[in-house]
């Protein structure tokens, strides 16, 4: 949550800053600011609406040196005053992306010292903190080492000072930064894809490092103070894949990207003839020799991404699998089992329960870790011992799509390497499903055909305030995303069940004013999921159907069938997902909502 840009160069960086921040508005869209440095002094503007707006006002603004930052509120509300960045006494002025836990004790002891704060956020006693020891005679950088020292939380900082237009200090312990390289110019930002339009040179910054730049170079010092060197690494990350394009939405956008994704995700595996456990890691075959479980953790999209999961490992590879919600599980007493895979799945790789749950993990004694995650260089990736990269690019769009059906696809792959590693896969079981991930892109694809038929449908869904959808077994999981989907960016209230579970109370919900849509694959559970819908046309209940072609379900009075071009086996919970994608997509173009910002949301969620 909350993105940050900060740049120090040779020309005027209101531009560079502006660019960045738009790029990071999916990060936090409450309101945006920025300071810059001129003339010893240092000039803040900041703007409650989007990034647009607060371009709109720094049309004037100049300045060699600057910070900026787009919010997602924790701390006080969506206002002006509690925009960053947050500045002390004039000199000093702070972005900050993270939580500063101690903040309250802090701002008693500093309002005792006599700082006065214009703010309800906890960023402002780091502006305070940072002057105190400034004020002391200290550099810059040594005033903010002496702040962070005293801070207890998570951060991803950039600090300025009035009277010093060459110097911008930063910092990170908890929150992601990185540095951006240019040629005279030295940039940082929370990610990628706000230095692209200035450099693809970076540098990924460690837990706990503290960085000076300045028009020459920079110096990074680690968490113990010492002067380090990190690698500068070129981004692979393009332009366009940060752009629009043809597209009105980036959700629409990524909605496309999918056979794209799940190929690039694939390529190794359908390249080769066979499965081998190194796609997670040089020590995946020794680990996975050692395991006799799987736990997978996870929140929102990426949870439901395990759910499907646990069928496969359970049924293909015959492993114990179980799935928790990882806000839930950090605070759990449970009973470890070192002989567990603890399994993370993320899309940023940033998601701070996840990060608490998998510490919380190994505090436990869980030696085996994989990470599954669209972000190389993120924290869980990291934290891992194993890992499997989803290669779904940037997604943009609050409300995950392309990075879903890509960690299924890696979680299918999981699933396949221990299946095969346990001695559950004959050579001709595992030529099949390479030839059906092969297949999968082009599966997808032709799912994506059914978009103007979903279009229409989603007309119907304008004046609706409720819904409810169904699935069964494996695709259970898939009615929870497309729950999900639909409430998050159309604001309906929509809850998923298993279908089987109806007549035991949500059943009492069905009536004429209900739309009841319901993932309808041809696999073992069809017959039953048949009677589970009699039960609710017999209520009055109106039907949405999304059926395989061999499902035989009719259309009839308040029976809508969309029908699914194929059926996948397996891999069919992928494809069924992408028309509760479109589904969701456009009810909220009819509802008119926000599609790739929906409010109170942000898409990466760096907080507890
Ligand atoms: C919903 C959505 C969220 C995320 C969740 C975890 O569309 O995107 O539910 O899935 O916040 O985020 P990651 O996957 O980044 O850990």
């Amino acid at each position: 949550m909350c993105g940050i840009v900060g740049a120090v160069a040779q020309r005027n960086v209101v531009p560079i800053l502006l660019e960045g921040l738009q790029r990071l508005e999916y990060r936090g869209y409450d309101s945006a600011g920025l300071v810059v440095g001129h003339d010893a002094k240092l000039t803040r503007v900041v703007s409650t609406g989007r990034v647009a707006e607060l371009t709109l006002k720094t049309a004037a603004t100049q300045g060699q040196i600057g910070i900026a930052h787009t919010r997602w509120a924790t701390h006080g509300v969506p206002s002006e005053r509690n925009a960053h960045p947050h500045m002390s006494n004039d000199l000093i002025a702070v972005v900050h992306n993270g939580i500063i836990e101690n903040y309250e004790v802090l701002r008693i002891r500093l309002t005792a010292g006599g700082y006065v704060f214009t703010s309800d956020t906890d960023t402002e006693v780091i502006a305070h903190l940072i002057h105190s020891h400034y004020a002391l005679g200290n550099s810059l950088l040594e005033a903010t080492q002496a702040a962070l020292a005293e801070l207890v939380g998570a951060y991803a900082i950039g600090v300025i000072a009035a009277d010093n237009p060459d110097q911008l200090v930063c910092a990170r312990r908890g929150s992601p930064l990185l540095l951006g390289v240019g040629i005279g110019e030295y940039l940082v930002a929370s990610d990628v894809s706000a230095l692209l339009p200035v450099t693809r040179n970076v540098v990924y910054l460690e837990e706990g490092d503290v960085v000076e730049l300045g028009r020459s170079g920079y110096r990074i010092f680690d968490a113990g103070g010492r002067c380090v060197e990190r690698a500068v690494q070129v981004s692979e990350l393009s332009n366009e894949s940060v752009e629009l394009g043809e597209y009105r939405h980036y959700m629409q956008k990524e909605i496309h990207e999918q056979p794209q994704a799940l190929a690039d995700t694939l390529e190794s595996v359908c390249n080769s003839q066979s499965l081998v456990p190194g796609i997670f890691g040089a020590e995946a075959a020794a680990t996975f020799a050692d395991i006799d479980s799987i736990l997978i953790l996870a929140c929102g999209t990426s949870y439901h991404a395990g759910l499907v999961a646990k069928f496969w490992l359970e049924e293909i590879a015959g492993i114990p699998c179980s799935v928790e919600i990882a806000s839930e599980y950090r605070y759990r007493i449970s009973v470890p089992n070192p002989k567990t895979l603890v399994t993370v799945v993320s899309q940023s790789g940033e998601t701070a329960d996840t990060q608490a749950a998998l510490n919380y993990a190994k505090s436990l004694g869980h030696i085996h870790t994989l990470a599954i995650c669209n972000v190389p260089e993120s924290a869980l990736v990291r934290l891992c011992k194993l890992r499997m990269l989803t290669r779904a690019g940037p997604e943009i769009g609050v409300a995950s799509t392309k990075a879903f059906t890509t960690q299924l696809a890696a979680l299918f792959l999981l699933t396949l390497v221990l299946a095969k590693q346990r001695g559950r896969l004959t050579v001709s079981q595992e030529q099949q499903h390479l030839h059906e991930l092969r297949h999968l892109p082009a599966a997808v694809q032709k799912v994506l055909e059914m978009e103007p038929l979903i279009a229409r449908l989603a007309e119907q869904f304008a004046d609706k305030h409720h819904a409810l959808f169904l699935g069964r077994g494996l695709h259970y999981p898939i009615a929870l995303e497309g729950a999900l989907k639909l409430k998050e960016i159309s604001y309906i209230h929509a809850e998923a069940y298993p279908a089987g579970e109806l007549k035991h109370g949500p059943l009492a919900l069905v009536d004429e004013d209900m739309p009841v849509i319901s993932v309808a694959p041809n696999d073992a559970l069809l017959e039953k999921l048949k009677s589970n819908l009699q039960e609710v046309r017999a209520r009055g209940g109106e039907l949405y159907v999304f059926a395989d072609a061999d499902t035989h379900i009719r259309a009839a009075d308040g029976i809508h069938i969309m029908q699914m071009p194929e059926h996948a086996g397996y891999l069919s919970p992928i494809l069924h997902t992408i028309p509760l994608q479109l589904l969701a997509y456009y009810v909220a173009l009819q509802k008119g909502t926000d599609v790739d910002k929906p409010r109170n949301l942000a898409k990466s969620v760096t907080v507890e």
